[in-house]
């Protein structure tokens, strides 16, 4: 089958979370399995773009309103990444350093997706199908079903896999110009709640909808930020399938970023080496068990409950550990972390930040993952801690409900909680501590989370048997 994922991340190329992650491992992995699976995304200023060859593919022009802007496709020309990678090139719009966040990201990822559907709508050959991410690709099914010019692609497959439902891209009526003329009756298909909303406009076109993992899907019935009802309505069409995780990009045996590498078999010695470089930097005490926490500094990962969490677990259980935190965010909640640094000196630091070295380094080096997300539709730092035998620590929701068992669950081997206090946290650290008393029982914890399988295989076969499931429709 040939798939085209089309999204605005693509891990080397550009990532700022997760959804980069997926996309590219995902299509690597179904290319493995005898498909073609090619990654279509945002050409913007990054180290990969100037470090890479590159072929133009294609070039035109159209329309975003009344705003003519060109477009070119350009292709990597080695195929290193296990893809076929293609960027679009809009100059003055995609062309920029960082990812998201600027005043113009509405015109940005509309202009982007009008490109994409511009450019498949004259090929001479049609995919099986398209596989879009997230708000920032969700008017892509819309368009190729109701847009005049681009509904010879209406017979084309679309799968829209949401990432995170928390993000939906709305915006106000006053620019539906901005998608090429449509049927006039379709209009409705664009809205919810009043405003043009892309991740609902996706949700109601696109032929299967898949979340990033079976639990998150039965929550966003419930909360989903305002699209419970569409989800309810909708809900014959979704299906939950767990992302798994690039095993050959994280492997502690290989791992470019590490400098003492390690396996199951020499995960004493491996981890120790790389704690104590860890510990060193940070001017954190080696002896101690490392606890550590990395991720996006907002709301929903509970990143503001993590300095009265740290600050409690320290005061209350005592100075038996030390803490490191990587991540960027709420600017309130990074200065909260760094002002905590003389207060608890020696035993928590942090860097704030995006550091994809670190990140493994950590993972690498740490005993324990803290991860409280109030919401969390997969997560993927507690299967790339568990591959590196870091023991997560876990609140029950979204994906880590779906991969993390308590330890004093049948089978288990994390720490799990269910509420969300700075209580609820910091009992979780206490029993996570605990697990330190029995001899040996922390070095058992750590193999068998070595050995656990989070690997793509399983997950890419599903995705293929939804888009076969599509086929004949
Ligand atoms: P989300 O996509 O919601 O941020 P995930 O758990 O799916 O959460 O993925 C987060 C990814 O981003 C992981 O690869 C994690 O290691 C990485 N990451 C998050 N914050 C940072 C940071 N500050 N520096 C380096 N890597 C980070
Ligand atoms: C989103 C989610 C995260 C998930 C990632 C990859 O960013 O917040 O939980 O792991 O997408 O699907």
């Amino acid at each position: 089958m040939e798939i085209i994922h089309v999204s605005a991340e693509c891990y080397p190329v550009a990532k700022a979370g997760g959804l980069g992650d997926v996309v590219g491992a995902l299509p690597k992995y179904q290319n493995q399995a005898g498909h073609i699976a090619k990654v279509v995304m945002p050409m913007y200023r990054t180290k990969f773009l100037f470090d890479n060859t590159w072929e133009v593919v294609h070039k035109s022009g159209t329309f975003l309103g009344h705003r003519w802007f060109d477009y070119t496709i350009i292709k990597e020309k080695t195929n290193k990444l296990g893809f076929d990678l293609y960027l679009v090139d809009i100059p003055g719009l995609l062309d920029r350093e960082k990812i998201y966040s600027y005043d113009d990201d509405v015109e940005r990822f509309t202009a982007f997706q009008i490109a994409v559907v511009d450019w498949i709508s004259v090929w001479r050959h049609r995919p099986d199908a398209i596989h879009v991410h997230d708000y920032h690709t969700s008017f892509i099914p819309f368009m190729m079903q109701h847009c005049f010019a681009y509904r010879h692609l209406s017979r084309v497959p679309v799968v829209l896999t949401i990432h995170n439902a928390q993000y939906q891209g709305w915006m106000g009526w006053d620019r539906s110009n901005y998608i090429p003329a449509w049927d006039a009756w379709s209009g409705g298909l664009l809205g919810w709640n009043g405003v043009i909303n892309p991740l609902a406009a996706g949700i109601k076109c696109a032929w299967k909808v898949t979340t990033v993992s079976p639990n998150y899907l039965n929550e966003l019935r419930y909360n989903s930020n305002g699209l419970e009802a569409l989800i309810e309505f909708e809900r014959g069409k979704c299906i939950g399938i767990l992302n798994g995780i690039d095993t050959k990009v994280w492997d502690p045996a290989t791992d470019s970023y590490l400098d003492s590498h390690f396996d199951i078999k020499t995960l004493e010695k491996g981890k120790a080496a790389n704690k104590k470089l860890l510990c060193d930097t940070f001017k954190l005490d080696v002896d101690k068990p490392l606890i550590i926490f990395i991720g996006r500094l907002v709301g929903e990962k509970a990143a503001e409950l993590l300095p009265g969490a740290i600050g409690d677990s320290l005061y209350h259980i005592g100075t038996k550990m030390n803490f490191l935190v990587l991540g960027n965010g709420e600017w309130w909640i990074e200065s909260q972390l760094e002002s905590m640094k003389s207060v608890w000196m020696g035993f928590y630091n942090s860097k704030i930040g995006y550091n994809e070295q670190l990140s493994h380094q950590m993972y690498a080096g740490a005993d324990f993952l803290l991860m409280p997300s109030r919401v969390e539709p997969c997560g993927l730092n507690q299967m790339y801690a568990m591959r590196y035998g870091t023991i997560p620590i876990v609140r029950s929701t979204g994906g880590l409900k779906d991969t993390v068992i308590d330890c004093e669950e049948p089978g288990g081997y994390g720490v799990v909680f269910n509420d969300l206090s700075v209580g609820d946290i910091t009992n979780a650290i206490y029993r996570a501590l605990k697990l330190q008393d029995k001899p040996g029982k922390m070095n058992e914890l750590k193999k068998k989370i070595m050995a656990l399988d989070f690997s793509w295989d399983k997950s890419a076969e599903e995705y293929i048997g939804v888009y076969e499931s599509l086929q004949s429709k």
